[in-house]
């Protein structure tokens, strides 16, 4: 019998949750975490540049390379979610020309994914609406964008003053205009993001910025307690670190001990074809 499909989540479907129901997303990397958090029901899925961090230890993303993108995106596809999927472009792989940005936007959606998502506000609209008018969604992301950490001089909190406020509420809003379906708003403070709610057509989707944007965005690691990184913004909801060292604290002891394999875990030969076996050793070798 044919696998019955559930519907998948659509661009369509972020847009006409604005204001209605909030959108919920989760950075992951890989196919057996996809099927997981599937079946829970999330909405998004990022396959994000922190896969860099995460799972290959780098201090930043700015290590990350398109084909690091591109081989984690197909991971999530092959799991076939239900959500929608979106790849970030990696520092460096759309901001010298328009023509390299769709160039490289495109082998992201090869890959597997349903958009994709650059950092940066004004400063690269011109990027952003070639994409889309290539035929590929995008999302924004403002507010402390990572890859641009040199200039910012580290992770800090973004819109602090009026002025600066307003430049991220220009950045929210030349996105809308070139054609986003959808806006991240990463560790701003809570009056910028709700500003930017308030004032954009489509949704937007906070990580460290409060509780007043359309939708949430975490990393599935930092959730799960696996990262090194213990961030002022994310909720920890098990610490998995310390169920994995027990589960292997177990393992080790089990097979120093001999208490692993037990019968269950392996197979015997008939007692004839062993007594036999060994009149073949008994002929070779004595
Ligand atoms: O790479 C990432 O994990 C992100 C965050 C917004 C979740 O861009």
């Amino acid at each position: 019998m044919s696998e019955v499909r559930k519907k998948r989540v659509t661009i369509h479907d972020f847009l006409s949750k604005k204001g209605k129901e909030k959108i919920v997303m989760l950075a992951v990397y890989d196919y057996p975490m996809t099927k997981i958090i599937d079946e829970c029901g999330i909405d998004g899925i990022l396959v994000g540049d922190s896969v860099i961090m995460n799972v290959y230890g780098f201090p930043n993303t700015l290590y990350a390379t398109l084909n690091d993108i591109i081989r984690h995106t197909k991971a999530v596809a092959n799991a076939k979610p239900r959500a929608l999927i979106v790849a970030d472009m990696p520092f460096m792989t759309y901001e010298v020309s328009k023509k390299e940005a769709v160039k490289n936007a495109a082998k992201l959606i090869k890959a597997g994914a349903d958009a994709v998502k650059l950092e940066g506000g004004v400063e690269i609209v011109d990027k952003i609406e070639a994409i889309i008018k290539a035929g590929i969604p995008v999302m924004g992301h403002i507010g402390l964008t990572p890859q641009r950490i040199l200039k910012f001089g580290g992770y800090k909190l973004m819109g602090r003053t009026a002025e600066l406020g307003l430049k991220l509420i220009e950045d929210a809003k030349a996105l809308e205009e070139v054609g986003v379906f959808s806006i991240v708003v990463e560790l701003t403070t809570r009056e910028v993001a709700r500003e930017i709610t308030n004032r954009v057509k489509v949704p937007t989707i906070c990580i460290g910025s409060g509780p007043d944007c359309d939708g949430q965005i975490l990393v599935l690691h930092d959730i799960l307690g696996l990262s090194d990184l213990k961030l002022s913004f994310v909720k920890q909801y098990i610490d998995l670190r310390s169920i994995i060292k027990n589960v292997i604290q177990e393992y080790i002891n089990d097979v120093k001990l001999g208490r692993f394999p037990g019968v269950e875990h392996f197979k015997t030969m008939s007692e004839n074809e062993y007594r036999k076996l060994q009149e073949l050793l008994r002929q070779k070798f004595s």
